[in-house]
Order: C-alpha cells, then structure tokens, then sequence
C-alpha cells in the first residue's frame, strides 16, 4: 500500500493536520473525542495495517490501493461503514474507497470489514476534501456517495456545509467521465442548497433515478423518527477526459 503510518492512538488533532489542511481553513466536520472500544482499539491495532491507507507520497490512483484491478467507488463520511462494507459485500467486482475522519466510526468498520470478510475495501481517516485533492489522480473514481453529509443548520455554520462550489469542482475533476455522484439528505434546506450547487455546475447532468444499492442506516432512522423524508439525488460527470496527442 503506502507511505507514513498513521492510525491508532493518532491524536485528532493530527487528522487534515499537514501542512495542506490550513489552505482550506474552515472545515465540514469537528472532531469529537469519541471513546474507542476494546474492539474498535484491536481493529485499529490488527486491521488498519490490512485496510487502512496513509498519505502517500503523491498522488496515485486509488485502483493502486487495492488488491484487484477494478472501478473504484468513494464514500465520504461513512460513519461506522455499514453501508460502505454492505455495498462492497454486494459488488465483490468493484473496490470500495471509504474516507472518515471519526475514528471510532473507522475502528467500527474495520470490524464491519473483518466479519465480513471483505477484501475490496480500504479505508482513510482524513479530511475528503484534501483527499480528493491532493492523494487522487484527476479522472479516477468510477463513483462518489455522500450519504446524510452534515446538515450544519445554522445560517453562520452554512459555509462548513461539504456541498460546496469548489466541491462540486474538485469532484466533476477526480470522477471519471460518465462517473456518478450520489447524494442523500433527510434536511430539507441542506437538499436546496446541493440541488441549487449542483445545478450551477455545468459538469454534472441528473440523473433520472437514483441507484438503489444503498442500505438503511442509523440516520434514515433517525430521519423517520423526526418525521423528515429522505431528499436522494444521482448525477453523472459530463466532463471529457483530454484527448491525447
Ligand atoms: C451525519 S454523519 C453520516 C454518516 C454516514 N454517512 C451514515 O449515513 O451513517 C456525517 C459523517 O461525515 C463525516 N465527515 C464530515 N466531513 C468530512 C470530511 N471532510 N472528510 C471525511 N469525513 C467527513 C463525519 O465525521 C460524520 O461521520
């Protein structure tokens, strides 16, 4: 796999840490000093070095993480990973890149990713952004879910909202031509804004419908508890790869 090791016992404050991390400033996450289990804190220890992956030197394409040559699907802020490992379990022919920056959530799929016996996962804790940014390749993911991003309600915490211009930017350039974006939100407001950014990105076309490849999760329950329904959306690249001369 690659470079540094970073992992378990890595202070949250280390996480979008290097040197990189303060061009962006204003993040889309905060970082709570969750409590690891016993478990978690093994997964971490004995599975990280088998799924996770660090910073590498520069950047590469994610298929280079993997153990098979084959598209390469991202989820950004996959909570504990059940849905990540659930669709990797259903589509053994594709990998699955999950990006988190919680790291009990990371130490509870690597666990999710051990019983399962899932070979096409591999994990970073890491802010997505710089991720995208700085560890991909231009043009190398097949498929970017952002499931239940955080809705950052208040009006002076909108600008911590993931969905952002420049993200949708920095996605239309790392998804490959054709590649798929698909997101789902139970907040009404937080579903205006991705659909008014979307929609001013001439890259991304909707998609008549979504795929139905994800599972239930804590916070469709939670949506349903608070009486919210679910707002899900899917739209693919427009963008041309250059053509080689
Ligand atoms: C509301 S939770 C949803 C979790 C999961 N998608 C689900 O449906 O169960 C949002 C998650 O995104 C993660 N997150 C937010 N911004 C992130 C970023 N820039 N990079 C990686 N993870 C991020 C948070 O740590 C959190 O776990």
């Amino acid at each position: 796999m690659n470079t540094k090791s970073r992992g378990p016992g890595e202070t949250e404050s280390t996480v979008g840490s290097n040197n990189l991390s303060h061009k962006r400033g204003v993040k889309s996450y905060v970082l709570r000093a969750g409590r690891l289990t016993t478990g978690q804190q093994r997964a971490l220890r004995d599975l990280w070095p088998l799924y996770g992956v660090t910073r590498p030197a520069r950047a590469l394409h994610p298929a280079e993480f993997f153990a098979q040559a084959a598209p390469v699907n991202m989820e950004i802020g996959f909570g504990n990973g059940d849905n990540l490992v659930a669709m990797a379990v259903a589509a053994p022919d594709e990998n699955f890149l999950g990006v988190e920056v919680h790291e009990p959530g990371v130490g509870h799929c690597l666990l999710k990713i051990e019983e399962a016996g899932a070979t096409n996962v591999r994990l970073i804790r890491h802010d997505a952004i710089e991720v995208l940014r700085d560890w991909l390749v231009d043009h190398s993911l097949a498929r970017v879910n952002l499931f239940f991003p955080d809705p950052w309600h208040k009006k002076r915490h909108h600008k911590r909202r993931i969905v952002q211009p420049e993200f949708t930017r920095l996605l239309a350039r790392k998804l490959q031509p054709g590649g798929m974006l698909h997101i789902v939100t139970d907040w009404p407001d937080y579903a205006e804004h991705i659909a008014a950014i979307l929609a001013q990105n001439p890259e991304f076309e909707t998609l008549d419908n979504t795929p139905g490849d994800r599972i239930t999760t804590r916070f469709d329950t939670r949506g349903k508890r608070l009486g919210h329904s679910n707002w899900e959306r899917a739209w693919c690249t427009r963008s041309k790869l250059p053509i080689p001369t």
